[in-house]
């Protein structure tokens, strides 16, 4: 997979490509990545990538010109078989989702281009293929964002994650039909008066299936309805009283 990514900020993206599973697929050159700093790409003795906006106004703007300058220098750099994809990172994208790194980890190639200040000209638009979020939160620039769709694609790459990691049945997955994922344990069997569920300690294959099954669809109703509903995932699969209810808060601190 090459991923290429554009921002203000290299050293942030270079030192999450150093660590841990990310690291180790660009080792075992599973997968490329190339970090394009806008910087050299600005205007002037100031290298300025940033300008106000035409109409007036607070902040700054990113330029056209230096976020296409930086796109077309990370493409080329990236080399990669096919034209990568151009995904802009804003808080007005397209909402991302486990179908979306499923479809990115498909193509095989794409560029992130990541925000700062007050946005970018709008013409950026002109030269994108999409434009994505990860959730209705606003922050100062789109580098946490870039990781967290870089590290969600990587770990589909097959051979990125271990065969005992295997990204087959997890929350989201096709593999877990768009539910989230059932509840698991380990030991000790018993912890402060809590009890691993009977069911998974009398390994019977076919009662534990059903147990997880069953598990994973009253959890997806209990704490993301919407998911049920979005049609991805199925609302017709046997159903049982919820034993406890969560609330969908996280819990006061104890
Ligand atoms: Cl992609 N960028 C920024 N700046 N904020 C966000 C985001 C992206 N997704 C959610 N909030």
């Amino acid at each position: 997979m090459h991923v290429g990514v554009v921002t203000l900020f290299p050293e942030l993206i270079a030192a999450f490509g150093a660590t841990s599973l990310i690291g180790r697929a660009i080792e075992t050159k599973l997968v490329t990545l190339h970090v394009e700093d806008l910087r050299p790409h600005g205007i002037g003795r100031y290298k300025s990538v940033d300008d106000s906006p035409y109409g007036g106004g607070s902040g700054m703007v990113l330029r056209v010109d230096c976020v296409v300058a930086a796109l077309e220098a990370a493409e080329t750099a990236l080399a990669a078989p096919l034209r990568p994809l151009r995904i802009l990172l804003t808080p007005q994208g397209q909402p991302y989702t486990q179908r979306t790194a499923e479809k990115m980890r498909d193509h095989g190639a794409f560029l992130l281009a990541c925000g700062r200040y007050e946005g970018f000209d709008d013409r950026v638009r002109e030269f994108i293929d999409w434009e994505v979020s990860i959730g209705d939160f606003v922050m100062a620039g789109g580098e946490v964002a870039a990781m967290a769709i870089i590290e969600s694609v990587a770990r589909l790459v097959p051979g990125v994650l271990g065969n005992s990691e295997s990204p087959q049945v997890e929350s989201f997955s096709v593999g877990n039909r768009g539910l989230l994922e059932f509840p698991q344990f380990t030991r000790p069997q018993e912890f402060r008066g809590r009890e691993v569920p009977e069911v998974l300690r009398q390994g019977h294959h076919a009662e534990v299936s059903r147990w997880r099954a069953e598990q994973a669809l009253q959890r997806t109703r209990e704490r993301r309805p919407d998911l049920l509903a979005a049609g991805t995932a199925p609302a017709d699969a046997a159903p049982r009283p919820a034993q406890h209810s969560r609330p969908s808060e996280p819990p006061a601190s104890r």
